[in-house]
């Protein structure tokens, strides 16, 4: 897909990975629209976009609600045309034990509305914007490209049963995008990062951060714009289909 003039949609744009893949994404002349819950966040990702070939446009969102995504890629399709390509980046963590005890004994469980948080942005809302985006597609005849942000976390982590199971159930499910959308001219793929420089594993204590490092064989956590440069790769190569491209360092959970 050549980017220009294109209608993309990215969540989780006010910051971390979803900003920088604007900023990649724009630079290539398309007209972008951000989706976040965080407003004044979105504002400064389509000031960094401003002066770029491209256009953004914020799009103040909870992901997670079915009938707020309806109206907002209503409003996209009005505001700047079509959907012809998705990327479905907004995510949380939420870590717990399943079961934390010592000696035997319970000390916790990981309650299901601490389960259920994170399956609704990192599934949930992955499902409606992936829905959505793929109404357009069909409905204008243009087809397009999803692309979901996974992570190396699928395979199974510990502390991360709720983060562990909608991720790979992401990476399932670009699967059957890719076989069910194909006669619509649609492709669907998955990037799954490794540990990246954001907020979100700036948020793990500095001991576990180095721990994690020692483990990766690049020694570094990725950079946001390697992440953003892997979604462009996506989006550009017409024959990059149903498969979860792993950009990690090398590290294997
Ligand atoms: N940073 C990493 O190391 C890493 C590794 C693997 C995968 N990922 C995945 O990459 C994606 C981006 O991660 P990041 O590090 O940039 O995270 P981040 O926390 O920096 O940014 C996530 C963005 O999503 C938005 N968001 C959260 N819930 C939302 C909702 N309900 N509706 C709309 N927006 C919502 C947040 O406001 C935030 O701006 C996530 O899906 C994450 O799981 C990140």
């Amino acid at each position: 897909m050549d980017l220009k003039d294109k209608t993309v949609v990215i969540t989780g744009a006010a910051r971390g990975l979803g900003r920088e893949m604007a900023r990649e994404i724009a630079a290539h002349g398309a007209k972008l629209a951000l989706l976040d819950l965080n407003e004044e966040g979105l504002q400064e990702t389509v000031r960094l976009c401003a002066g770029t070939r491209g256009q953004a446009k914020a799009y103040p969102v909870d992901v997670t609600d079915e009938t707020a995504v309806e109206t907002v890629f209503g409003a996209i399709r009005k505001d700047l045309g079509a959907v012809e390509a998705l990327v479905n980046n907004a995510g949380i963590t939420n870590d717990d034990l399943l079961v934390k005890a010592k000696d035997g004994k319970i000390l916790r469980k990981m309650s299901l509305a601490h389960f259920d948080k994170v399956i609704d942005v990192d599934l949930k809302a992955v499902f409606l914007c992936g829905r959505e985006a793929a109404v357009q597609m069909i409905e204008s005849g243009a087809g397009g490209v999803i692309v979901n942000i996974s992570s190396i976390s699928r395979a199974g982590n510990i502390g991360q049963s709720n983060y562990t199971a909608a991720k790979a159930g992401v990476a399932a499910m670009t699967v059957t995008w890719a076989k069910e959308l194909a006669r619509h001219n649609i492709r669907a793929a998955c990037i799954a990062p490794g540990f990246c420089d954001t907020d979100m594993v700036a948020a793990i204590p500095p001991e576990i951060q180095n721990r994690i490092t020692s483990m990766i064989p690049a020694r570094r956590f990725g950079r946001p714009e390697e992440i953003a440069r892997s979604v462009l790769f996506i989006l550009e190569n017409d024959y990059f289909n149903g498969r979860v491209l792993e950009v990690d360092g090398g590290m294997r959970l």
